[in-house]
C-alpha cells in the first residue's frame, strides 16, 4: 500500500506538535457515535503523526473501547492483569500517587513488544493529573532509522531481538505468572505507511539473536541512546481528561515520574496488532 502524507481532514483539525510527530486533534467529540469521514481522518492523522492527542473529552470505559475498536481488535494482555479494571479486562487501570513505589512506562518502550503480536496501539485518557509534572515524552523510530547511516542500516537489516516481560513486568506481577517472550526484527516495516523503523527498546529487549553478547549489548546501548535524541521527540503535557493515542509500530515513550507524592491517574486501552515484519 503506498502511503500519502495526508494534506488536509474533512471533518478534524490537527495541530503538530513538531514537524516530525504528534499532533493535537481538535472539532471531535468522542462520546458520540463517529461517522465514517471522523473515523477515516482519524486513521490518516494517527497515520501521519504517530501520536495523536486530544483535549476535554470525557470518556466512561465504553466510550474508551469504542473509540479502540474504530482501529481494530482490544489486545488484553494477560501479564496486565494485575492492573485491569474489575469487570473490564480491556482496560488498564494507570495510576499513581503517594503510595506508588514504580510508575508504569518509566523507561523508553514500545508496549507489550514481549508479546508475539505487540499492540498496534495505546490510548491511554488520564482524568487526575499532577500541575505541573507527568508529561509523556514520544520518540520517532522512523526518524531514529532515517538518522542511522547506511552502514548501519545496513548491518541492523535482517538482524532479531528477543523481547522479554520479565524485563518490563519481573518483580511486580504475581510470582509463577507466565511471561511472553518473542523475537522480532531489529528493524520493523510499518504495514500502513510502508516506512522503516527501530524496534529494539530498554524496556523489553534482552538481546540481539545470533551474535556475540557482548556485540549485542554495545550495538543496543549505542541503538538505546541514540533513539533518545531530543530531536526526534515530542512531549505532551496532560491535563485532566486529556487522551493520548500512540503508534507502538513507530514510537518508544516514556511517562516522566517527576510529580511524586501527587497523584496520576486514568486508564488505558490496547488495540491488536500483527506480528512485526
Ligand atoms: C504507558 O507506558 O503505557 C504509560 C504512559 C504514561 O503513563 O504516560
Amino acid at each position: 500500500m503506498t502511503y500519502e502524507t495526508p494534506k488536509t481532514y474533512e471533518t478534524i483539525e490537527v495541530t503538530p506538535l513538531t514537524p516530525l510527530l504528534g499532533g493535537e486533534i481538535s472539532g471531535i467529540d468522542l462520546t458520540k457515535p463517529l461517522s465514517n469521514r471522523q473515523v477515516d481522518d482519524l486513521h490518516r492523522a494517527f497515520a501521519d503523526r504517530s501520536v495523536i492527542f486530544f483535549r476535554d473529552q470525557h470518556l466512561d470505559f465504553e466510550h474508551h473501547k469504542t473509540l479502540a475498536r474504530y482501529f481494530g481488535g482490544i489486545h488484553i494482555a494477560p501479564s496486565t492483569a494485575p492492573w485491569q479494571a474489575p469487570g473490564h479486562p480491556e482496560i488498564t487501570i494507570i495510576h499513581a500517587d503517594k503510595d506508588s513505589k514504580y510508575v508504569a512506562g518509566e523507561d523508553w518502550h514500545s508496549d507489550m513488544s514481549c508479546d508475539p503480536e505487540p499492540p498496534l496501539g495505546s490510548i491511554l485518557y488520564l482524568h487526575t493529573v499532577p500541575e505541573p509534572g507527568g508529561d509523556t515524552v514520544f520518540s520517532s523510530m522512523y526518524a531514529a532509522y532515517d538518522a542511522l547511516s547506511e552502514r548501519m542500516k545496513a548491518h541492523l537489516e535482517g538482524l532479531t531481538a528477543v523481547h522479554d516481560a520479565v524485563v518490563g513486568f519481573g518483580g511486580i506481577t504475581p510470582e509463577g505468572m507466565k511471561l511472553p517472550r518473542s523475537s522480532h526484527p531489529v528493524i520493523r516495516t510499518h504495514p500502513v505507511t510502508g516506512k522503516k523503523a527501530i524496534y529494539v527498546n530498554r524496556g523489553f529487549t534482552t538481546h540481539i539473536e545470533g551474535i556475540p553478547r557482548a556485540e549485542s549489548n554495545a550495538l543496543l546501548s549505542y541503538l538505546y541512546d541514540h533513539v533518545q535524541r531530543p530531536e526526534f521527540q515530542c512531549r505532551f503535557h496532560w491535563r485532566p481528561h486529556s487522551i493520548a493515542f500512540w503508534d507502538n509500530r513507530s514510537l518508544q515513550h516514556s511517562a516522566i515520574w517527576d510529580y511524586f507524592p501527587e497523584t496520576r491517574s486514568g486508564y488505558r486501552v490496547q488495540i491488536s496488532g500483527d506480528r512485526p515484519f
